[in-house]
């Protein structure tokens, strides 16, 4: 073949190409509010761009289901009602044309009604979540931000999903709120309500709510800000983002999370980011412009700082300095530096991870809501939140702790059934038959060791409680109680439907787990031990909050 004839083939080959791939794109005006695709895990994510005249360039990777189905999500599109939406997919088209549009997102019918459904814990209505983002009050509503693949069970994707609450108990989402664009897809952060207009984002007296958060691609991670002046319903990110770009700076592609707050004694705000082997001090005046100020190391990803009074004493105050696994530190910090005043201490183990704690709480309550990595077999979500906690500094036996303990609005979930005090297990066991069946139940209980060996408290063969006084061990990690030769531990259980949460000894140490009960136990409830006392058992019923 010649170089023109070649040339001509090539451009025909093209052309065809093009037109049939063209041809299975899709587009049409949208006129509904949600789009449902559907997803199959045996097919490979792909690229799907969606191109409307207000988002010109959303692109996500999709396992668009060819065929059947394992499940539907959905896009809210009522923001784009009367555009003319393209979507082209760079995989197997066949599933194109079973995109719908529709009033209702499929499965809509059965919603919080789903088997596996959390019943007290937050969850999305489809799709993966994982870090509580920009969890702060305003207006009369807390926001919960979060982490969220709207496109899948799975991690990808990263949005900003979106629910808000007038108690934090019951949640109402929302459309999610940051979707990735051409810098990348949006990782966690935090929100500040910027009061007096520093960053010059408000106007006509509206107070911006402003966000920081991680712009992610696969060679890099920087910082970027975004501000909304109508409650956070829809976000305008800065056009000079990112605001901070340190991947050089740290010869890392490990720069992320931006934790922000108004340190008042400065009249400055201050951002917390984790980079490469620590937590970086930066501040600002306006929110755009940051100095890099200090550095920390032995912190991974999700920074928090906060400021606790001791005992409740307002003229006692530490800071609180934690990454996401939630090992913490406790200091002094002066606006611009982080100086440790202990060494590490862990408050909760288990599925958590990533907690967040609220900014603007308007009694200075610290309230924290953190990630429980916990998956519900068979539905179309993944993870949850766990309760949101009040935390507290006190001083104990072995010094200054925090400790986490559901907040006082969660008791309007939980009613009292029956209570009895000083059992033997075997009549405690007896007594927990009635509840062999339970979906959700919180059970508080107080056990009493007759021997320094290991007692606990199961349900169908899985160890909620397993303490062993000789290891001085709860469930495998060193726990002491305050007075050290007590032979008792209270533990506050709430059993939701996939879930365990455990506050021990009034929230000195929590954990949370996922409720894998064994199917050949048939036990139900079991309390075992050598010779124990059940000194008090209390049973609550619960409500959902959906
Ligand atoms: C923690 C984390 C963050 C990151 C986010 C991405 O779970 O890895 O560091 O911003 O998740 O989803």
């Amino acid at each position: 073949m010649g170089t023109s004839k070649k040339t001509l083939f090539f451009a025909s080959v093209l052309f065809l190409y093009c037109a049939s791939s063209s041809a299975e794109d899709i587009s049409f005006k949208i006129t509904k509010r949600y789009l449902n695709f559907p997803i199959s895990h045996q097919t490979d994510r792909h690229q799907m761009t969606f191109e409307t005249e207000s988002e010109p360039d959303l692109t996500v990777n999709i396992r668009l289901a060819p065929e059947k189905a394992d499940y539907w999500v959905f896009k809210d599109v009522s923001h784009l009602k009367g555009e003319t939406v393209k979507i082209s997919y760079n995989g197997d088209k066949t599933g194109l044309k079973n995109i719908y549009q529709s009033d209702e997102f499929a499965g809509q019918d059965s919603l919080y009604n789903e088997k596996n459904r959390p019943q007290f814990h937050f969850t999305s209505r489809r799709g993966w979540i994982n870090d509580p983002n920009g969890l702060v009050y305003h207006d009369g509503e807390y926001h919960l931000f979060y982490q969220h693949n709207p496109y899948e069970r799975e991690w990808e994707n990263m949005h900003w999903g979106h629910a808000v609450s007038k108690d934090l108990i019951h949640w109402h989402e929302l459309p999610d709120a940051l979707c990735p664009d051409k810098l990348g897809t949006i990782f966690s952060g935090s929100a500040v309500i910027d009061d007096e207009n520093t960053s010059g984002f408000g106007s006509n007296g509206i107070k911006p709510m402003v966000v920081a958060f991680t712009y992610a691609r696969s060679d890099r991670q920087a910082q970027g800000i975004a501000y909304s002046l109508d409650g956070g319903r829809s976000f305008t990110k800065y056009e000079k983002n990112p605001v901070i770009d340190s991947k050089f700076l740290w010869n890392s592609n490990d720069t992320r999370d931006p934790r922000l707050f108004r340190y008042e004694p400065n009249d400055e705000w201050v951002l917390v980011l984790n980079e490469r082997d620590g937590h970086s001090i930066y501040t600002s005046d306006n929110l755009k412009d940051w100095v890099y100020r200090s550095h920390i190391t032995g912190f991974w990803e999700c920074p928090e700082l906060f400021e606790l009074a001791v005992d409740d004493n307002p003229n006692n105050k530490k800071w609180v300095m934690y990454g996401a696994s939630g090992t913490y530190m406790i200091g002094q910090f002066d606006g611009r530096i982080f100086t440790p005043e202990s060494g590490k201490h862990c408050y909760a183990t288990g599925s958590i991870y990533a907690a967040q704690t609220f900014n603007n709480q308007p009694e200075g309550r610290r309230i924290q809501i953190g990630w429980g990595r916990i998956s519900h077999a068979g539905m179309p979500f993944n993870g949850m939140y766990l309760l949101p906690t009040e935390l507290k500094l006190i001083t104990t036996k072995d010094g200054i702790r925090l400790t986490s303990a559901p907040i006082k609005e969660t008791e309007q979930l939980f009613h009292p059934l029956k209570s009895w005090s000083n059992l033997t297990s075997d009549e405690a066991n007896k007594l927990m038959k009635e509840y062999y069946d339970a979906d959700c139940l919180r059970v508080k209980t107080t056990i009493k060791l007759s021997h320094a060996t290991d007692a606990g408290f199961n349900l169908f063969g899985q160890r909620i409680i397993g303490y062993d006084m000789n290891n001085t061990t709860l469930n495998g990690r060193f726990y002491s109680p305050q007075d050290p030769t007590s032979m008792e531990l209270s533990a506050d259980i709430y059993i939701d439907r996939t879930s365990i949460e455990v506050f021990i000894d009034g929230g000195l140490y929590s954990y949370s787990m996922e409720r894998r009960p064994d199917s050949n136990n048939k036990e139900g409830f079991h309390f075992w031990g050598n010779n124990i006392t059940v000194k008090d058992l209390e049973v609550f019923s619960v409500d959902s909050i959906w």
